[in-house]
Order: C-alpha cells, then structure tokens, then sequence
C-alpha cells in the first residue's frame, strides 16, 4: 500500500472514532491515538526516510497535510467538548489575569528627560552629536592648549591617533554653532567616557547634558538665573546655588555651580564631604576664541554654556551614593524607578 492510500485510511478511521469523543477523556485517547508520537502517522513519517528521493516530496507534502487534518479536527473535538466539560467547569473568569512585565525608563534617562523638559519650556532645543569625535570638536576648537592635561591619555579614551570618545558633550557646542547660525539656544544630552577606574563617584561612562545660548547681549546673570530656577524646580524651592570661580578653556569667566546638599539641607554630612555643598555642573560665558573658531564674531554675539552631570543629578535627587548602582543593571535597584 503506497502513502497516499495508508494516509487516506488513518484520516477515514480518525474521523469515524471521532464521532465517539464526547468527553475530554475521550478526547486524550483520540490524541494519543491519532496525534501520538506512536500513532500510525508517526511511525509514516519514520518510515519517509526510506521513500525513493524522487516520491519523497510528493509523500512529504501527503503526510504534513493529513497532519494539519488531524489537528484541524482535534481543535474542533476541543471546542466540542469544552462546552460543559471538564475544560470550563474550573475556569473562574473573574480572576485577573497575569499582569505583562512592563518595562520601565533607566533612571538616567528618566533624570534627563526631565532635564530636557525644564529647559525646553525656556524653548531650549535638544542636539545630538556623536560619541566618537576627534581632537579637534573635543579640545581644539574648545581652547584647549596643545599640553593640557585633559588630552593625556591617561584621562581621554583613544580609539586612534585622530578618534576618541568624547570626553564631555562639549564638542557638540562646536557642531552646533557650525552648522547654525545666531540666536542658538540647545541642549545636548548623552554619553560621554574618560579612562577612570569605577568608584562610587566615576565611571569609565557617564552622562552629561550641554547647554548653550548664543546670542546678543548675553551676560552672566543669564546663566545664573537660567541655572538657578532649574536647581529650584529640580530640587526644591529651598535649595540654593552659588557660583565657584573656575577654570575651563572655553569658558571665561567660568564657575562651578554648587548646590547646598539636598541630603543634609546644608549642614554637612557624608554626601558633601562635610561641607553642605555638591558640585553639579561646569558654566561660564562662551569664550571669544571659540566664537572664533566657528567664525562667529566675539564683538557680535555673546553667550553662555553650561554641562551638567546626569548621574550626580540623579544621584541627589534619589539619594543614590554610588553611581556604579546605575550601571550593574539590577533589577531589584532599577525597579524601583518604574
Ligand atoms: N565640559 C566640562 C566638563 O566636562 C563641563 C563644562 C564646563 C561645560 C563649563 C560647559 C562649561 O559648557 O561652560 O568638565
């Protein structure tokens, strides 16, 4: 008897005994019978292998046919038998179901989604520009001199002599002036690395957001009260913020921003190193020789920039004391940000 014959027999059998299966017992046996892995289907398809090759796609084609048959038949001998069977009879359709595993933002992009939302009311746009830059975006064309320290590489990651990761998201000032013209008023979220050892306050990889304004007439206590209303919506009314000179090359003036700390409330504890105060961002007013470097002219447009630390953010603003917690990609830590 060839396949076809053979298949066309166990389909006619299966649809007779069919007409018996009532009950969901009924229906195991039928399973195990017809659809069994010793059911007469299955010892045909062990058999396939011997077929001559030229029939074999033929007899191939025949036996996953019968198959779908035989299951298309079992699905309705289901429906049949679950009517008042055993298949409902223990169904409470009241019950709730299994809830889906919903996930959740990272509690970095979470702190700077927030940030970019302060600042785009005060109609600040956001720019994106690329991890991987070369000197010139990350430190010449920011008035970094030839021997500053920053371009050692001890601290900057070089992937070859003209590529690295971008240290801070400072080159992306220079893209942007580059590509635009004044009034520019950006901020430029993302990630950044430098080569330090992990602690609970560095990692090889962090995040920054840049601000920059450009403009006419743009002075320091733009920045300062730019910065100072974000620190009081970020922090609460209460918080304060003062302004450390310091020195970066692209800035001039240029100042740490401090904020009293959001842990003690500005008496000094072991987040701030007893002094009540936590640095938060670098700022000062664009520097004449980056505006020229983008061909804008210093006697023109004035401006300010700003770069943040996302992490240290957070970090105050969830008491976080070590910044790894971010990176490790524990559920139990991350969870709790849903
Ligand atoms: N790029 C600096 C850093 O990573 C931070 C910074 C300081 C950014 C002053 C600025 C700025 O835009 O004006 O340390």
């Amino acid at each position: 008897m060839g396949i076809t014959d053979e298949l066309t027999r166990i389909l006619k059998a299966a649809e007779e005994a069919a007409a018996a299966v009532t009950d969901a017992a009924a229906l195991e046996s039928w399973r195990v019978e017809y659809l069994g892995r010793k059911a007469p289907l299955a010892q045909l398809s062990k058999a396939l292998g011997g077929v001559p090759p030229a029939e074999k796609p033929a007899a191939g084609k025949a036996l996953n046919d019968a198959r779908a048959k035989l299951e298309t038949l079992y699905g309705e001998l289901q429906e049949r038998t679950a009517g008042g069977g055993q298949a409902t009879a223990g169904f409470d359709y009241t019950l709730p179901g299994i809830p889906p595993n919903v996930g959740a933002l990272h509690p970095i992009t979470k702190t700077y989604y927030e940030i970019t939302a302060f600042f785009a009311a005060l109609g600040f746009g956001v720019y994106h520009g690329p991890e991987v830059e070369d000197d010139y975006h990350n430190f010449g064309a920011l008035n970094f001199p030839p021997d500053h320290p920053s371009r050692d590489a001890q601290d900057t990651l070089f992937l070859s002599d003209k590529w690295l990761l971008r240290t801070h998201t400072s080159p992306s000032q220079i893209r942007v002036m580059t590509e635009r013209q004044p009034p520019i008023r950006v901020l430029v979220p993302g990630r950044c690395y430098r080569a330090d050892a992990p602690d609970a306050s560095h990692t090889p990889g962090f995040t920054q957001v840049e601000g920059l304004v450009v403009d006419r007439d743009v002075t320091l206590g733009d920045l300062k009260g730019t910065l100072a209303a974000f620190v009081r919506y970020t922090f609460g009314p209460r918080t304060k913020m003062r302004f450390v000179p310091h020195y970066f090359p692209f800035t001039e003036p240029s100042a740490e921003v401090h904020i009293s700390c959001a842990v003690c409330g500005g008496d000094g504890c072991s987040t701030c190193g007893g002094t009540g105060w936590l640095e938060i961002a670098g700022s000062g007013m664009v520097h004449p020789n980056v505006f020229r470097n983008v061909g804008y002219d210093p006697e023109t447009w004035t401006g300010y920039a700003f770069g943040m630390g996302v992490e240290r953010v957070a970090m105050l603003k969830y008491g976080i004391n070590d910044i790894r917690l971010f990176y490790e990609n524990d559920l139990r830590f991350l969870r709790q940000f849903r």
